[in-house]
């Protein structure tokens, strides 16, 4: 969907649809993360190659100001190890650094809401410990305190799909 805000125009699309923009996001989140965690960036490239589901989990978008990425966030199978029974889940939430506090994130949380309406999700989830108003504002909500062993304590959240559409198309955790 394309919207404006100002004089600016923005979409939402996947790494299947604008794999030439893969790199560009890769080093986002490697640095923002998986640097940390242990990962090169090659690997952290391939990884999100493979979120090119048509339906469902994994899938990555991008918003894109004019032509210019400005963020991410990936429809993800699995993403914490404390709860492996849960999913699929919303991670990798990213806005450019010169651009946040504008409430861009709102767009990427739209794409992963109807990516999720469209797979007929009934629940996704998501952890957080810098970001819980961000996402009771997009109408998740708080779950609990997950303490982790030699690391800090995670938010868990979660957000309902009640309305389903009629699809005919089933939610299969085996995807992605
Ligand atoms: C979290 C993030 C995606 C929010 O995106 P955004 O488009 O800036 O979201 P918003 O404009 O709604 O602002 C979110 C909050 O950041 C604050 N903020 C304002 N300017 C900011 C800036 N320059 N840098 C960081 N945060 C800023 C806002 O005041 C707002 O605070 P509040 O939620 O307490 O009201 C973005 O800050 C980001 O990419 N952070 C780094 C990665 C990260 O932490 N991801 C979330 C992991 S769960």
């Amino acid at each position: 969907m394309v919207e404006h805000e100002g004089d600016e125009r923005l979409h939402t699309t996947t790494v299947a649809k604008r794999p030439d923009l893969l790199p560009v996001i890769a080093e986002w989140l490697w640095n923002e993360w998986w640097k940390r965690w242990g990962r090169s960036l090659e690997e952290t490239q391939a990884m999100y190659a493979a979120c090119r589901a048509e339906i469902g989990a994994p899938q990555t978008f991008i918003l894109v100001a004019d032509d210019t990425p400005i963020g991410t966030v990936t429809l993800a199978r699995k993403d914490l190890d404390e709860r492996p029974n849960l999913t699929p889940w919303l991670a990798g939430v990213f806005v450019i650094p010169e651009r946040r506090g504008r409430g861009y994130v709102r767009h990427l949380l739209e794409a992963f809401d109807e990516a999720c309406r469209r797979a007929s999700i009934p629940t996704a989830w998501l952890y957080t410990n810098t970001a819980e108003r961000v996402y009771l504002r997009a109408g998740w909500q708080l779950v609990e305190t997950i303490d982790r062993p030699a690391k800090r304590s995670v938010t868990l959240m979660r957000r309902d799909y009640p309305d389903l559409p009629v699809s005919g198309v089933e939610h299969d955790a085996r995807l992605g």
